[in-house]
């Protein structure tokens, strides 16, 4: 393991680069004390008044006004790309290139064709090349995955996922970077990467083939920024529209590897969910489910047929779950945690992979696993177009 101090940047300080900010800060601070001293060393912004923001909330040394200031900063060893997908196969070549390790946010790219050149990238790579599936963080839907893979929920019958939000309800909400983009970029691209990678994390398996999809758009127009948008946040607008080129909503039905079955939806135009994902997985021996609104538990079933205590219960994360210990400053069940701790173990996931620490965290998804969910969602656009007809996940 090395034990060079590791330099960090975070390459986008708006909604998401914030999180991956404040998770390096956190990183050195959770599970064992292995890593080697990491050094926050800049913030980079094409709004360079965002990139100062962040640097000084969260303790980096500088903020750079673009993305090339830190592929060309022989200091940095290691940098979270958080800006709009389109733009995610430029940096991270550059990044590789300049041999920098890489953890990209999802979805992996803004087309097919980029996430595909990523993938191929990340072969010749020598360095880490990692994505951000921070739900797999979550120690409820870790356990899930765990209960699963033990058998607890027997054969698996059905997953039934969603991701509802409501950040796109507002026809007043400014045409940013996510409504723009081929169909599949939208609400697929943006939530449903999420919820397909969820899926397949704690079902164990990959998605081979979907059918039954639909897409729809509830706000095909929408009023052009005056300014600069922050994630899904309001912004003043202009009174000239523009059109929304990419899907609000979709449902489908996929088959797994396994055999196992599951239905999906996801939306970001559902009224009163700001952040709703959440999913069932069950069995013949048991089934359990999840709610990101509530992150800290998740609904457990496995009491056999005639016992009087058969049905869901509440069960709250605590010391007997993944994450929980070393993942808290105050270890006690029933505290709550939330998105700020899947960014921080994701964070410290990616740097033990960085530095080769003895005891890593599991290790972050890679851009072939991003890849895959991303010909989830391009056979997902496919059998829309083709009024629901069944397609076939390319294996990658
Ligand atoms: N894992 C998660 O839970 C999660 C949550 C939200 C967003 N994301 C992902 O994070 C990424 C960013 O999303 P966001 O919501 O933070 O977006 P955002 O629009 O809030 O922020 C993007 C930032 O990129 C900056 N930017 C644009 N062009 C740039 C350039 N050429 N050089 C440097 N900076 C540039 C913008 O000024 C903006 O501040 C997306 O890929 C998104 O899918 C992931």
């Amino acid at each position: 393991m090395s034990t060079q101090p590791l330099s960090v940047a975070v390459i986008g300080a708006g909604m998401a680069g914030r999180s991956h900010a404040a998770a390096y800060r956190n990183a050195t601070t959770v599970f064992g004390l292995g890593l080697p001293p990491v050094r926050l060393a800049a913030v980079a912004d094409a709004n360079l008044a965002l990139a100062e923001d962040a640097a000084r909330r969260y303790g980096f040394e500088h903020a750079l006004p673009s993305w090339e200031a830190v592929a060309a900063d022989p200091t940095i060893d290691a940098v979270s790309i958080v800006v709009g997908n389109a733009l995610h196969r430029p940096i991270a070549e550059a990044l590789v290139a300049a041999g920098k390790h890489v953890l990209c946010e999802k979805p992996l790219a803004g087309s097919l064709a980029d996430a595909r050149a990523m993938v191929e990238l990340e072969r010749s790579a020598e360095t880490v090349t990692a994505v951000g599936y921070t739900y797999r963080r979550n120690p409820a839907v870790a356990a899930i995955r765990q209960d699963a893979q033990a058998g607890e929920i027997g054969d698996l019958t059905l997953f039934s996922g969603r991701y509802w939000c409501d950040y796109a309800c507002d026809p007043r909400g400014p045409l940013s970077w996510r409504f723009k983009g081929p169909k599949g970029s939208g609400a697929l691209g943006d939530i449903g990467s999420h919820v397909i990678d969820t899926a397949e994390f704690v079902a164990g398996g990959p998605i081979v083939a979907v059918s039954g999809a639909a897409l729809s758009t509830q706000i095909d127009k929408r009023p052009l920024p005056l300014g600069a948008v922050v994630g899904h946040g309001a912004a003043p607008v202009s009174d000239e529209v523009g059109e929304v080129e990419n899907e609000d909503t979709a449902t489908f039905t996929a088959r797994f590897a396994s055999g196992l079955v599951g239905t999906f939806s996801v939306s970001r135009t559902a009224f009163g969910l700001p952040n709703g994902l959440a999913f069932d997985l069950v069995g013949v021996g048991g089934r359990a489910g999840f709610d990101q609104h509530r992150p800290a538990e998740y609904l457990f079933d496995d009491a056999q047929p005639g016992s009087r205590s058969r049905g869901a219960r509440q069960v709250i994360v605590g010391s007997e779950h993944p994450y929980f210990h070393g993942g808290y400053p105050m270890e006690a069940a029933g505290n709550g945690l939330g998105n700020t701790e899947h960014f921080t173990y994701q964070a410290r996931a990616f740097l033990d992979q960085v530095a080769g620490t003895p005891e890593p965290l599991p290790a972050c998804a890679s851009f072939a696993d991003a890849l895959r969910t991303m010909e989830v969602i391009a056979a997902v656009v496919r059998s829309a177009e083709s009024a629901g007809a069944a397609v076939t996940v390319p294996s990658v």
